[in-house]
Order: structure tokens, then sequence, then C-alpha cells
């Protein structure tokens, strides 16, 4: 399992880190067994796998169960859990509470979304002694303060405040800072403002590292095709074909054969 300590060595060494989300057992099983360097449990969960129209919706409860089915299917990965919204907007004894429940379920690291108004919680949690990963650009959490899930960092205000929020993020001890949707030439600006490696979801090729939701890298869902998106796979076809020829075969009969039953 690669460590924070790895992550900073990384960026030295200008070898770039993968990371993908996973919410679940199976899939956490299946990423163990591959190359991937770190795993985060996203609330994009609340999206991917429970059908709500945006990740506020991903409590601390839902956070912990998929953190804990993940963690037990990938036991050799660094695995970090995200913070739900407003978990860390509620004084400190309230967010070093969540913090303290999704490390005891096996996290190895938070990651909190927000720079500026998070970052004395963010220095106190990495004082205690847990990993923190920074994440700003578009913040999903704040999407209806964002007016939707835009590019940021477009202007030259913009683009100056994300430099020195990731800047805050590295002073108050954060590990690694996730960039999310911004150009590519603030991916690199950002990238070299600080020494802690940044990791990249539509940030541009600059960053240390890169982030993608494994559902999408697999294409599970035909319709969502942001610009940053490559996929790997056609899981929707798959799937869809694979269900088609079990239908078909019950249908027909050819299921079970004689060698797939108990005689
Ligand atoms: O929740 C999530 O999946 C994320 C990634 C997109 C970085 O925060």
């Amino acid at each position: 399992m690669i460590s924070v300590q790895t992550f900073t060595k990384r960026k030295q060494q200008n070898r770039k880190i993968s990371m993908v989300t996973c919410y679940d057992f199976w899939s956490a099983k299946i990423i163990n067994q591959s190359d991937i360097d770190c795993i985060l449990v996203g609330d994009s969960l609340a999206v991917v796998m429970h059908g709500f129209d945006s990740t506020v919706h991903a409590t601390l409860d839902m956070m912990k169960m998929h953190v804990a089915a993940v963690v037990r299917g990938a036991p050799d990965k660094f695995v970090v859990a995200d913070m739900p919204f407003l978990s860390c907007s509620k004084g400190i004894n309230v967010g070093m509470d969540a913090v303290h429940e999704l490390m005891q379920t096996g996290a190895s690291a938070v990651k909190i979304e927000g720079a500026a108004h998070q970052a004395d919680l963010i220095a106190h949690i990495v004082e205690a002694g847990v990993p923190v990963m920074g994440h700003i650009g578009l913040t999903p959490q704040s999407i209806h303060n964002l007016g939707g899930h835009k590019v940021q960092g477009k202007s030259e205000g913009d683009a100056q405040k994300l430099i020195d929020d990731a800047k805050r993020l590295e002073q108050a001890g954060c590990f690694s800072i996730v960039l999310e949707c911004i150009p590519n030439k603030l991916g690199d600006c950002v990238s070299r403002a600080v020494s802690v490696p940044t990791i990249g979801i539509g940030a541009g090729p600059h960053t240390d590292g890169q982030v993608l939701v494994l559902h999408d890298l697999l294409g599970a869902d035909p319709d969502f095709c942001p610009k940053f998106l490559r996929r790997y796979a056609n899981v929707n076809q798959l799937v869809a074909g694979a269900l088609n020829g079990f239908h078909e075969d019950v249908r027909n009969q050819s299921f079970p054969a004689l060698e797939e039953t108990y005689g």
C-alpha cells in the first residue's frame, strides 16, 4: 500500500499518481488486483450508487457503509474517504466526530472540499494525525452556489484565488490536493505553486496525478460524456449483452445445461 510519504515522493520523482473512485466490495476486489495507486470513496456515490441528482445527498452513514465495503475488498490500497456535505461546517467537534468515524471504518485519509473556510479544521485534523486531501476548483458540494458544473478559475482573479487556496491547503497540512474542472494552464500553475501533489479531474495533463470516477471510465452511462472523460471500456454494452444472453438462454431452455445441474 502506498503511504502519505509516497505521495510526496511521487511528485519529487515526477511519477504520476492514479486514483479511481470505488463504492462497493466487488469492484474494490478488482481494483485491489490492479496497479491503481489509490481509491477515493467519493461522495459522488450519492449520484452514481443512489441515484440522487447531486453529492449534497451523501450522508455520513452512507459514506461509512461504502468505505467499510471498499476497505474489505481492497485491503492493499490507500483509501481516501470523502467528508460529506456540511460535515465540516458545523464546528470543529462535529467535523472531528465525522473524521473519527470514517477513520475507524478503515479509511487511510479523508478528503475535504473547499479551502479558506476549512483551513482551521484541516490543520486540526492533520495535527490529530489524520491525513487530509484537499479539493478545490469545481467543488460539487457547492453546486448551488457555483450555478452548475462549470469550469472554474477562468478569470485572472479566480485563477489567482485558486493558486492562493492551494497554498493555503498546503500550509494547513494537506498531503495532496484534488483540482477539479479548471483550465490546463491553471492546473499547471497550481501544481507548480505547491510542493504537495495535485490530482486532477478535468484539470489537464500537468497535475501530479489523475482521478476518474470508476463508472465513468468503464463507460457505465453512455449519456455521461464530459470533455475530460476517457472511456476505457463499454461496460454498459457488455452488461446489457450478458443480461440479454442469459434471458435468451432461459427462454430457449439452453440454460441450465446438464453439466450445470446436480445430477
Ligand atoms: O466524489 C468524487 O467522486 C470526487 C472526485 C470527482 C474527485 O470528489
